[in-house]
């Protein structure tokens, strides 16, 4: 079983979203007995809440319902999940500076270099933006999960 951790700022947008697409995909293939999936925050101000609202109804327009509640990274993750995935610069190097040892920093990978058919180098925070900003994300991040998929299938 491959167990995949997505994470974000406050695990409310981006990370949850991850986590919902990926779900559904792995569930549409027949697969989802072979993972483990999961996504949290590298703050907690967000702590128990529902994915944000705005998310949650950009996802639903494409299919996915998002039932998570946000949590923090925890340093028992490093140990408990083979891939932790961020989405931009700053949760690499958040996450690369949680890392207990060598072996838990090679399991931190960024979202975008799965993504086969978008350039961006990053998954940009759409929380202060639009409605474009969160289809943007949603965009790539379906683009990501679908090479994710692949790679480990
Ligand atoms: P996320 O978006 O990291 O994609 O969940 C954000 C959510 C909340 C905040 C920032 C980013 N915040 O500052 O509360």
């Amino acid at each position: 079983m491959k167990k995949i951790l997505f994470v974000c700022l406050g695990n409310i947008c981006r990370s949850p979203a991850a986590e919902g697409i990926m779900k559904h995909k792995v569930q549409e293939q027949g697969l989802a007995d072979s993972f483990y999936i999961d996504s949290a925050g590298l703050h907690g101000f967000h702590e128990g809440e529902l994915p944000d609202h705005r998310m949650r109804s950009h996802t639903l327009r494409r299919g996915y319902k998002l039932t998570s509640r946000s949590r923090p990274v925890e340093y028992g993750d490093f140990r408990k999940f083979d891939l932790i995935i961020g989405m931009d610069e700053s949760n690499i190097n958040n996450l690369k500076r949680m890392a207990p040892n060598l072996e838990s920093q090679q399991k931190i990978h960024r979202m975008t270099d799965f993504c086969r058919h978008h350039p961006d180098n990053h998954v940009p925070d759409p929380y202060y933006g639009g409605a474009s900003g969160f289809e943007h994300v949603l965009d790539l991040l379906e683009d990501a999960c679908e090479g994710l998929l692949e790679e480990l299938k």
